[in-house]
């Protein structure tokens, strides 16, 4: 497997850049390693692209992505732009990536490591050995619908969204969900609004029918969206796959993440049907530690596990770095998000992190 790998490396906005670098750095050495080889290419998007070229997401950034084996994001998005108009600002960038590769299907897995089960808002065995995969449909729904937008009627503004599914949406993301669980505890928990919205009444209908002729063998249970939400808090080891829609997707995966203790440890994937993915980690540009070498660089570390195992075929490459990750943990580094309070804790900051990850890898060469 000798030929070599096409990656676009968009760091973004505020600690993305910072993430990013580190990531990139483990990204090659555990290349190296393994003999894949890398050709990396760094693009530009979010608010430094409308800085550069006047738009969030230039023709040539998703013309390379297009082009590229596997994306990697940092983030987008931060004060600087926040007076822009909802279809200029950074945020823009990622939504046209998403659906100008038709990435329709976000991982976000939730995994607690165990030496961080204290940094968790829940009681430790609530949480322990957590893992959860929350599947958000990534191109559809309220967040793409049209009509939308705000306008005058009868002398008042009226805000439009639109929440739309199509039959086809839906049966490829409840495709995938079942065979994520065929891989893992054979669960999926679909989830809804179906006693409101007729539209998630469709996506209930079609999950149903599509289990049924096709994926018997998994376990399919249905979830109001209001008590998913409380189910995550309340007993969140009852899950295995949850798939959803877009909007839900968005909220329930940040309760999921701070399951884990933090949001700086989820990495996620999204996935076109091609198996081409763009990864990145679930947290925000964070503008407030920005340039302060103190953000957390695993879920982006963990975000290029995700895009050896699903877009670059390189399976034990996303071993080696899942566990250097585990194993910096063990020993103790923690960045400021999930240093908690326990002994034998070393509290580092983002490159030193990296350093750590890498010694880590070179331990386990
Ligand atoms: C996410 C983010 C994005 C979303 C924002 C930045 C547009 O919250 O990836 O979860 O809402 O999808
Ligand atoms: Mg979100």
């Amino acid at each position: 497997m000798s030929t070599s790998k096409n990656i676009l490396v968009l760091p973004g906005d505020g600690i993305g850049t910072e993430v990013m670098s580190v990531a990139v750095e483990a990204m090659q050495a555990v290349a190296r390693d393994e003999g894949v080889t890398l050709d990396l290419e760094e693009g530009l998007v979010g608010g430094v692209a409308i800085d550069a070229t006047g738009s969030a997401l230039p023709k040539e950034t998703l013309e390379r992505a297009k082009a590229a084996d596997a994306v990697l994001l940092g983030g987008v998005g931060g004060p600087k732009w926040d007076h822009l108009p909802m279809s200029e600002r950074p945020e823009r960038g990622l939504l046209g990536l998403r659906s100008g590769l038709e990435l329709f299907a976000n991982l976000r897995p939730a995994m607690l490591f165990a030496p961080l089960a204290d940094a968790s808002s829940l009681k430790p065995e609530l949480v322990s050995d957590l893992d959860i995969l929350i599947l958000r449909e990534l191109t559809g729904g309220i967040y793409f619908g049209e009509p939308r937008g705000v306008h005058v009627e009868n002398n008042e503004r009226v805000g439009v969204n639109t929440y739309i599914y199509r039959e086809h949406e839906i049966e490829r993301i409840a495709r995938v969900a079942f065979q994520l669980a065929e891989k893992r505890n054979g669960r999926v928990c679909s989830v809804d609004k179906a006693n409101v919205l007729e539209v998630t009444q469709l996506w209930r209908d079609v999950v149903t029918a599509l289990h049924a002729a096709e994926f018997s063998h998994i376990e399919l249970s249905h979830m109001y969206v209001d008590n998913a939400g409380m189910q995550l808090v309340r007993a969140p080891k009852q899950f295995d796959v949850v798939v959803t829609g877009n909007m839900f997707g968005d909220i329930l995966s940040d309760v999921a993440a701070m399951l884990t203790g933090s949001l700086g440890m989820l990495p996620s994937a999204s996935l076109a049907a091609s198996g081409k993915g763009m990864f990145e980690p679930v947290h925000g540009t964070a503008p407030d530690i920005a340039g302060q070498d103190k953000a957390n660089p695993l879920a982006t570390i963990l975000s290029v596990a995700m895009a050896f195992r699903y877009s670059l075929e390189a399976p034990r490459c996303a071993d080696r770095l899942e566990a250097a990750v585990a194993r910096v943990l063990a020993q103790g580094y923690r960045t400021a998000d999930i240093a908690g309070s326990g002994d034998g804790v070393t509290l580092v900051g983002t490159k030193a992190m990296g350093a750590a990850v890498l010694a880590a890898l070179e331990e386990s060469r």
